[in-house]
């Protein structure tokens, strides 16, 4: 996508080899309008599957998924980051472990807000080593819905997430994919 690839290049920061930051439009403060594009870029792309709701992770997936839930016209599902495991009854949950932070969290999803019935597209802002969204995928498989696919504003292609989910029969749908990061260095994967 053009225009998140365009302002990648104007304002992200490659902090080095890993790391992106994208701080002054998507993880911090949040470009509206570049949302609502990726929002309908989304909804294009995904259209016409049946998809009943939109699901991300707290909390920097929620203004992309929130644009892309109103574009299908469906509600959208946070799935919510608990620190520890306390088991509830009422909630589906799964452990998630971040590499890039190194750490781990319970992923908790309400028995009230998914069904059997729900055909669910995931959206999130980076995909790293997919961790994340392997865990949303197994959250949602819990409650016996089904995936539609998962939409991605930044992916770091030289990390292993993409095949992690597509090696699983995923639709991943990716507006920008990063080659390389160093010091001042942002490559696209060239297609
Ligand atoms: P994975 O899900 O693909 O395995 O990724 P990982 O656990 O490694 O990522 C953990 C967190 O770090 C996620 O945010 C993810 O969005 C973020 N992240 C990964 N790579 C980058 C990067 O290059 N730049 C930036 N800015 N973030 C990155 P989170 O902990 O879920 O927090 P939130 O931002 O959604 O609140
Ligand atoms: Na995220
Ligand atoms: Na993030």
């Amino acid at each position: 996508m053009k225009i998140l690839e365009d302002m990648i290049l104007e304002r992200g920061i490659a902090v080095n080899e890993d790391i992106l930051k994208v701080d002054s439009f998507v993880n911090h403060q949040v470009d509206p309008e570049l949302m609502k594009n990726i929002g309908d870029e989304f909804a294009e792309h995904f259209k016409g599957q049946g998809i009943t709701k939109v699901a991300t992770i707290e909390s920097s997936g929620i203004a992309p998924a929130l644009m892309t839930a109103l574009a299908l016209n469906v509600p959208m599902l946070i799935l919510k980051k608990q620190p520890s495991k306390i088991l509830n009854q009422d909630l589906y949950q799964t452990v998630v472990t971040s590499y890039t932070k190194g750490t781990s969290y319970e992923l908790t999803l309400s028995k009230n807000f998914i069904s059997e019935n729900d055909h669910v597209l995931i959206i999130d802002d980076f995909l790293a080593n997919g961790e994340a969204a392997t865990g949303a995928i197994r959250l949602i498989r819990k409650a016996h819905a089904t995936i539609a696919g998962v939409g991605i504003l930044i992916e770091k292609s030289f990390q292993p997430g993409y095949e992690k989910l597509t090696e699983q029969g995923i639709d991943v749908y990716s507006l920008a994919r990063i080659a390389k990061l160093g010091e001042g260095v942002i490559e696209f994967v060239k297609d």
